[in-house]
């Protein structure tokens, strides 16, 4: 399975004035917004990544990721010219793909919880349809929402709802399989403009080939998509962080359990990391 992260955009939508840095490159807390996707991806044991970006973006993002080696992956960089919907990711991604099944992520996610990593790994599995995961918010119209039947099986996504008929909104990630890219391409753009991921998803419910998990209590997820969101983003993972003593959101550390890299390679990183807190803590992790 291979991986998709769409990272464009600029932080127009967040910020009242345009700003010519897309946010996945801003901090959550105490490292780039963009780490938490990619390690969430890697720990769903994916190690072949496609980052997106808008074009004036891509050099920075390709600064601060490289080729991926320093956390054990194969990244490459490809570029969405406008925000043109979330569902171009996989047309864009179509030869990279080469119609292989996929994880998409958006760059703003941030998922945080126990047994994640078991559950993602079960979902990259996948053969045939698409996975996609919903978790209970306390404000579902900002999102894509579930609705179910008495039965409890999904029967549409909605996307922003003004009167949602569940509280269970669809997270940025989705594992879909080798027909997405086609897919993608017979969507209509919406009223907005764009090709809505949630219709590829009611496509596929369409088909009886779309599975439903819900992430449970045990695991967080966090979006920044207005400010308020990605101060307490920020202060989640700084509340864990201190208390905990580990870090959330660290992909050199998912590449070392994962065994991409080895315990030379991590000190190397470290060592050029310097004294910053992220260096100390990849030095602990290799001489544990
Ligand atoms: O976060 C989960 C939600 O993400 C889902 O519940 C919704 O169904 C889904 O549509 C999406 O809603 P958002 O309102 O959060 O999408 P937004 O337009 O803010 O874009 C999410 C991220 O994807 C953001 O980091 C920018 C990036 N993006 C978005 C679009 C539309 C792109 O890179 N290119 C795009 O064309």
């Amino acid at each position: 399975m291979k991986g998709i992260i769409l990272a464009g955009g600029t932080g127009s939508r967040l910020f009242p004035v345009t700003i010519s840095v897309s946010k996945q490159l801003l901090p959550v807390y105490n490292k780039p917004m963009i780490f938490y996707p990619l390690s969430t991806l890697m720990s769903a044991g994916i190690q072949e990544i496609l980052v997106i970006t808008s074009p004036w973006d891509q050099a920075l993002f390709q600064k601060l990721l490289g080729d991926g080696s320093d956390f054990g992956v194969q990244l490459s960089y490809q570029v969405q010219e406008k925000a043109s919907g979330i569902a171009e990711a996989l047309i864009i991604g179509e030869d990279f793909l080469e119609g292989n099944s996929c994880g998409l992520i958006l760059g703003d996610n941030l998922f945080f919880g126990a047994q994640l990593s078991l559950q993602l790994k079960a979902a990259s599995q996948l053969q045939s349809g698409a996975v996609v995961f919903v978790h209970e918010v306390a404000n579902p119209s900002q999102y894509g929402v579930a609705e179910f039947d008495q039965s409890g099986n999904v029967t549409n996504l909605c996307e922003k709802p003004s009167e949602p008929k569940s509280n269970f909104a669809v997270t940025g990630l989705y594992f879909y399989d080798g027909l997405a890219s086609q897919m993608a391409k017979d969507l209509i753009p919406s009223t907005r403009g764009e090709l809505e991921i949630t219709d590829l998803n009611n496509a596929y419910l369409k088909r009886q080939m779309l599975k439903v998990e819900v992430l449970g209590r045990g695991t967080a997820w966090l979006d920044t998509g207005n400010p308020a969101d990605m101060l307490e983003a920020g202060s989640f993972v700084r509340a864990i962080e201190s208390r905990q003593g580990i870090m959330v959101g660290c992909p050199e550390e998912v590449g070392y359990i994962e065994g991409w890299i080895t315990e030379e390679q991590l000190k190397n990183r470290a060592s050029k990391l310097g004294s910053t807190q992220y260096g100390k803590y990849l030095n602990r992790l290799a001489s544990k």
